[in-house]
């Protein structure tokens, strides 16, 4: 016995049209107006859109930042992940240095075994280079489906030098695999944030300051020349600001090749909300991210590099760490705040409402980067980010007239805020199913099984442009 969603509009990268699907053993099996139905569960989805399950490519669930960890482990997080419509993450194995990845992804293995609501797969994290990572990264991509690998032009504890960028994106290029780099000058941040501190500006609002988009474009610049020696493409990670995105439009005329993605933060919230310069109240803390919140007309150049098909993917970076008991640690100095905010509950809702809705990007240019990009892109299509037969049934249904409003205290993720606090939503989802259950109805996860599967992933099918 199977499963029939029956009469909603299904939407992909490129259609949209009313059909019924039908699922059995975790697939979609068939697709039509005039399919065979036997026994089957009839779930009727009329008026409501189905969307493949959404893809949040970036996420640090129970990261240890050396002062804490963060507020959601992988049970909460990946809970709160298919409450909000995405049915699959890939997270970031942290590489402490001295450590060989393997011991990291053996750490990241047992936090996951049995743990996750959602399916999820791994990137691996670099923070330093020598022979024996170079040969593990082989090993990573052979043995343990890692095909995507990050690191970091800032954070003492995680960058590396243009010569480790350099000597690892030759060997991406031999291993066909791809690197996501945090782009921001960590020279410069560390400088600035000596100064700032010595002027004794230690209010969040510095945050932003230390590290301004001229920070971002800088290692954008360094990063796409050092792709551009060795000729294959790099992942510029989070994108936030109007002039990083120039830069990569420049480099991409000299030949650059670059996949990029932004973040639901950088399209919907701006620096205002660091505060005033002195003030007392520390609720900018919240706001504490890196790259920081840009000013307000960044918004829309964001979401018009992603509606021309500039930017590939919107990811979350989802990183939430308490205001109380976490974020507080920075009391009295803005640099000691953990770095990060929380985002894969409401990346689905807040593309569809606001971008959607809003006629930033049409809803097939939503499908893309939520889910199709990223699952080509990271080595997973057509099982997941598609709805056609064969394909896992990853399937979100979106009713437009459904409001619903973003609040910390409706959601799952464990964190004591939001920053899309009071944010309206039109629309929002009816049911999730993860290849083939029903896990979800109206925003609420049925039970407590832990159905996620790791995904070892193959390489990127994702033309770069
Ligand atoms: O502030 C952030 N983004 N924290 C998470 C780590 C990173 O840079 O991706
Ligand atoms: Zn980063
Ligand atoms: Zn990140």
């Amino acid at each position: 016995m199977g499963k029939v969603l029956k009469g909603g509009t299904i939407v992909t990268s490129k259609e949209t049209y009313i059909a019924d699907i039908r699922i059995e053993n975790e697939k979609i099996v068939d697709i039509g107006t005039n399919i065979e139905i036997t026994g089957d569960e009839i779930i009727s989805v009329k008026g409501c859109y189905l969307v493949p399950g959404g893809i949040d490519a970036h996420t640090h669930f129970d990261l240890d930042v050396g002062i804490t960890v963060t507020a959601d482990n992988f049970q909460s997080g990946t809970k709160a992940a298919i409450v909000g419509g995405t049915t699959t993450i890939i997270d970031f194995v942290n590489h402490v240095r001295g450590n060989t990845l393997k011991q990291s992804l053996e750490e990241y293995k047992n936090k996951t075994y049995n743990k996750c609501f959602c399916d999820y797969g791994f990137h691996m994290s670099i923070s330093q280079w020598n022979e024996n990572i170079e040969k593990e990264m082989e090993y990573m991509v052979k043995e343990e489906g890692i095909s995507s690998f990050k690191m970091y032009m800032a954070y003492e504890n995680l960058k590396v030098s243009d010569g480790s960028l350099y000597n690892a994106i030759k060997k991406s290029k031999e291993l066909n695999v791809l690197i996501g780099v945090h782009c921001e000058n960590g020279d410069l941040i560390d400088e600035r944030i000596k100064e700032f501190k010595s002027q004794g500006k230690l209010s969040p609002f510095y945050h932003g300051e230390v590290r301004p988009p001229m920070v971002e474009k800088e290692a954008i610049g360094r990063l796409l020349s050092i792709g551009q020696l060795i000729d294959y493409p790099v992942w510029v990670v989070h994108l936030s600001s109007k002039l990083g995105l120039d830069e990569i439009e420049f480099q991409r005329k000299q030949g650059a090749k670059v996949i990029v993605e932004t973040c639901p933060q950088y399209l919907v919230l701006d620096k205002s909300l660091y505060g005033k310069k002195e003030d007392k109240n520390f609720q900018g803390a919240k706001y504490v991210i890196s790259p920081p919140l840009r000013k307000k007309e960044n918004n829309l150049v964001l979401w018009n590099g992603l509606s021309q098909g500039n930017i590939d993917i919107v990811s979350t970076d989802h990183c939430s760490f308490n205001y109380k008991g976490q974020k507080d640690l920075g009391i009295n100095d803005f640099s000691k705040i953990p770095n990060g905010g929380p985002g894969v509950e409401h990346r689905m809702l807040l593309l569809y409402n606001l971008g959607v809705l809003e006629n930033k990007i049409t809803l097939n240019k939503f499908v893309e980067i939520t889910s199709t990009n990223p699952a080509k892109i990271f080595g997973m299509y057509p099982k997941k980010g598609e709805l056609q037969v064969g394909s896992d049934a990853d399937i979100v249904v979106l009713n437009e007239n459904k409001p619903f409003k973003i609040s910390y205290k409706n959601q799952v993720q464990n964190v004591d805020y939001t920053p899309y606090e009071g944010i309206q939503c039109k629309g929002s989802i009816e049911y999730v199913f993860l290849r083939g259950d029903k896990v979800v109805i109206n925003g609420k996860v049925l039970d407590n099984k832990h159905r996620g599967n790791y995904i070892k992933r193959n390489k990127s099918s994702y033309g770069v442009k």
